[in-house]
């Protein structure tokens, strides 16, 4: 039960822009709903909650988090279904993720009531701006950066909160090639990999764009002192079926807890599947494939949800996947998935939460 006591004043845009969007071509993340939200931290206090319409922000050239990276965010979406019932999925996982990603950086928690009062008002705010394509959503980006105008590396005195919303369709939209990174690492034991700050994402581009020079989109990410063991695969958890069980890193220090991951994997033991959640090498997985048992890859993730994988590029060779067709399994559950998401399969977990 969401509390409704936060103050939140509401300023409605004069021009909404939802008449000019184009809800047959959808990309990831391209374009904004009328409004966000905003608040500010000060006094050691959150303050000045708001909705306003969605415009560009004033900054100052000595803001804190432009030059040190201390800012956090989420990745959630709301979903409408024929009845116009609109649904969270599992928002608390990801309010309690973010205060756990608030902690390691050094950074003010936000309560429960912020955080889900703020994405409740607004997405029932622009609600015209759910898009009920199949496969699509509107993308929920809660944020949070440090707003001290000051050039010495300290946590900032003052923040800002901001909850942004985008009518999405999915990440991928196609099977995605995937190559092994045994240089570059996404994280390490000690640092931020287990939860969501912005820079675990900017250290990964270099190396992705070196894969993307090669021909694959993304990378599957090892462990940053052999490079033998799997962590995740670009922006998201990776999951793999051999034989008839599916297999996983099991989440740690440098691994996102991901909200999809956890509800995969919880969907498949419900229909009776085992689930491994441990180490797995990349020589394990090439001598799967060699076997002949593994039957599909593929990352999750809140933008991507479930995003087979084509192929895996290791040492030089490229190691194929059976056809998406061919992946009872996963597509399975990916169609669980979507029926949970939508208030229309019976929700054993209460994950769905109707908001409206
Ligand atoms: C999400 O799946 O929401 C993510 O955080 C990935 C994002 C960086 C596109």
């Amino acid at each position: 039960m969401i509390a409704e006591t936060l103050n939140i004043k509401i300023q409605k845009t004069t021009h909404s822009r939802l008449a000019e969007t184009d809800f047959s071509d959808l990309h990831f993340g391209k374009t904004f709903a009328d409004h966000m939200f905003q608040m500010d931290y000060e006094d050691e206090q959150w303050k000045n909650a708001k909705i306003i319409p969605y415009e560009k922000l004033q900054m100052s050239p000595s803001l804190a988090v432009i030059h040190y990276g201390q800012s956090i965010f989420e990745g959630m979406k709301a979903y409408k279904n024929e009845k116009g019932e609109i649904f969270l999925f599992r928002p608390l996982e990801n309010f309690e993720r973010f205060n756990r990603s608030a902690k390691r950086m050094c950074m003010p928690e936000v309560s429960e009531e912020i955080f889900m009062e703020s994405i409740r008002q607004l997405v029932l705010l622009d609600k015209e701006w759910i898009p009920t394509a199949a496969g699509c959503s509107l993308y929920i980006r809660p944020v949070m950066f440090a707003s001290d105008e000051f050039l010495g590396v300290r946590p900032s005195d003052t923040y800002k909160f901001m909850v942004i919303t985008s009518p999405s369709a999915a990440y991928y939209s196609q099977p995605i090639k995937v190559l092994v990174e045994s240089k570059f690492a996404r994280a390490f034991e000690g640092g931020t990999g287990y939860v969501k700050a912005s820079g675990n994402y900017g250290r990964s581009l270099y190396p992705s764009k070196i894969a993307h020079e090669k021909g694959y989109q993304q990378l599957i990410w090892t462990d940053a002192f052999e490079h033998k063991y799997i962590e995740e695969s670009g922006t998201m958890n990776v999951i793999f079926q051999v034989g008839d069980k599916l297999i996983t890193p099991p989440v740690s220090n440098t691994i996102l807890p991901g909200v999809t991951r956890d509800s995969v994997l919880t969907l498949a033991r419900d229909m009776g599947v085992t689930v491994e959640e441990r180490k797995i090498s990349i020589t394990e997985l090439v001598e799967a494939h060699r076997k002949g048992q593994l039957l599909d890859a593929f990352g999750t993730g809140t933008a991507a949800t479930i995003a087979p994988i084509e192929l895996i590029g290791f040492e030089g060779e490229d190691y194929m996947l059976p056809p998406v067709s061919e992946r009872k399994l996963s597509t399975k559950i990916h169609a669980q998935l979507e029926a949970i998401r939508f208030g229309k399969a019976a929700d054993a977990h209460g994950w769905a939460m109707k908001i409206n």
